[in-house]
């Protein structure tokens, strides 16, 4: 039996990487597998946001999850911050985390950049992120290249924890795609698109409209060779790379065999406009639809949340006792 459990922040609006790099398998594992989504609005706390902002990015990002093909009939779809169990057991997870390897995040190191003033949440972060996938036992977590350390360490805590206070956890594997696991930035290929940068030009969002993904995808940064190939590792290819790797996602075929078809950027570039289009269009109309009652969402998720405590009080509970708390019910 198969358990997914995946996550995504509700800071800034979600990105074609977001989607390439996960939501697309978020999506496909409902077919065979009991799957859980949280929208992980913790972590986004992680950061300084505006609340009014927060609170509309974590409605809009529910429509969008619904608009990709999440369907809440067959998936929980659910808030982190309505299920306390989450901060629960991440207290539990900082009890058994070490500070060193806590030091050793990339993503801490890149975001932290040893400044005294960042939040210790942000340093704490992967010990929440483990707490979300340990709790509902989950086998499979979907997810981007960027989380690959934060699941090994997940799966470490996990066996820590076991071999100290005995068999309580199951240990999750990472699933992480073989192309666009990894969506670069278009303006700056050496960085990868993010929906926490700045970088309008080069992020595609999953609700820009028709003209803006043309304009993005027009002005994507190439080289001067305009030679269509794909090459992962050299560095001179990143954007054409990154390309191909995007068409490649989108469509199922391979880059090598995309590329073969095309003899100039050009062509390349407008043909992947429509590709994209193709898959936004629908989810754009769909987000607009759903965000007409914000009332049904929230009613949604509330649902979701009472599965979500439901599916995780008995691990939890588990874990406690492991330890030697006393459960109190
Ligand atoms: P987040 O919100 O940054 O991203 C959500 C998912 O999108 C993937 N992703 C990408 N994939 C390919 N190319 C990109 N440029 C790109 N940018 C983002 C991410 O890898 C991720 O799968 N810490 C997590 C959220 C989280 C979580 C969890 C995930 C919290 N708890 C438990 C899995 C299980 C994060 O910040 O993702």
């Amino acid at each position: 039996e198969r358990r997914v459990l995946s996550g995504i922040q509700p800071s800034g609006s979600a990105t074609l990487g977001n989607y390439v790099g996960a939501l697309k398998f978020w999506v496909d594992d409902q077919d065979t597998s009991d799957c859980l989504y949280c929208i992980v609005d913790l972590h986004a706390l992680t950061v300084d946001q505006d609340p009014a902002s927060l609170r509309e990015q974590t409605l809009q990002l529910a429509a969008l999850l619904l608009a990709v093909g999440i369907d809440p009939n067959r998936s929980t779809l659910f808030l982190q911050s309505q299920v306390p169990h989450h901060a629960e057991l991440s207290w539990i997870m900082e009890c058994v985390a070490t500070y060193g390897e806590l030091s050793r995040m990339t993503q801490f190191k890149d975001k932290g950049k040893g400044s005294s003033t960042v939040r210790a949440s942000l340093f704490t972060y992967p010990a929440l992120m483990a707490a979300d996938i340990l709790l509902y036992r989950a086998t499979h977590v979907p997810v981007g290249d960027d989380q690959k350390q934060h699941l090994e360490l997940t799966r470490n805590l996990a066996t820590r924890f076991n071999n100290r206070y005995g068999e309580t956890f199951v240990i999750p594997e990472p699933e992480i795609p073989k192309v666009g696991a990894r969506v670069m930035d278009l303006q700056d290929p050496t960085r990868k698109m993010s929906k926490s940068s700045k970088s309008d030009a080069g992020n595609i969002y999953l609700t820009d409209t028709k003209d803006a993904v043309a304009k993005k995808v027009q002005r994507a940064v190439t080289d001067t060779e305009n030679k269509v190939y794909f090459d992962p590792n050299n560095p001179g290819k990143a954007g054409v790379n990154n390309l191909l790797s995007i068409f490649s996602a989108l469509k199922d075929e391979e880059p090598n065999e995309i590329a073969a078809r095309y003899s100039g950027y050009g062509h390349l570039k407008s043909d992947l406009t429509e590709v994209i289009n193709e898959t936004l269009t629908p989810i754009r109309t769909m987000i607009e639809e759903l965000r007409n009652d914000d009332r049904h969402l929230i009613e949604l998720l509330h649902n979701g949340a009472e599965k979500a405590a439901v599916a995780s009080r008995d691990t939890l509970r588990r874990a406690k006792s492991a330890m030697g708390l006393i459960p109190w019910s």
